[in-house]
């Protein structure tokens, strides 16, 4: 981590921001929009990336959904911070996050596969992801049509991977 900037947990004097700068990507098609429900029930997963003044800058959260299998969702710098590496920082803490849970393995559904490939995810069928990983879906405008790409990520070396 640089001087200028930190990553912490984000609390609910938080919660505006970040529902802000996720709907602004949302609002573009680049990502899926989180109501301020979604993100208050799910606040504890939610970390931020602030500058010295603790300003946030972006933002993405880890959501664990069983003993094997956690997600990396709602990612979103602001665009003015955007390619100076700190959207991989944020990836990498949430992926020390997982590892510190002993989750083994983390996934993401994107638009961006790229960044994600870059970040040493591999891509998997979508379909290949449990059952379980849809329950949040219904919430979503393009259910039952989703049409992000499912990449996922391998933490351990352990044998009994899932996908
Ligand atoms: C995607 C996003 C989080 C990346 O954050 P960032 O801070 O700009 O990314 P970084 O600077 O850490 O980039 C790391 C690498 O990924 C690449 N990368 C970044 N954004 C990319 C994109 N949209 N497509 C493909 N590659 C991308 C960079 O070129 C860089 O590669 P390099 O190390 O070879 O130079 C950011 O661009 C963003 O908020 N985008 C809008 C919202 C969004 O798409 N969120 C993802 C939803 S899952």
């Amino acid at each position: 981590m640089t001087e200028e900037f930190s990553i912490r947990s984000i609390t609910v004097d938080d919660v505006l921001h970040v529902f802000k700068l996720v709907n602004h990507y949302a609002g573009l098609a680049q990502m899926l929009p989180k109501s301020q429900n979604q993100i208050y029930q799910n606040i504890r997963d939610f970390h931020a990336i602030v500058d010295r003044n603790d300003r946030i800058i972006g933002c993405g959260a880890l959501h664990v959904l069983w003993g094997d299998l956690a997600e990396v969702r709602s990612l979103a710098m602001a665009e003015a911070y955007q390619g100076k590496g700190l959207g991989s920082l944020l990836v990498n803490h949430l992926i020390e996050d997982a590892r510190a849970l002993r989750v083994p393995q983390v996934f993401a559904l994107t638009y961006v596969p790229d960044f994600f490939k870059n970040m040493g995810f591999r891509l998997i069928d979508k379909n290949l992801l449990p059952h379980k990983i849809w329950g949040d879906c219904i919430d979503c405008p393009k259910f039952p049509d989703c049409d992000e790409i499912a990449l996922i990520k391998d933490l351990t070396e352990n044998e009994g991977a899932l996908v």
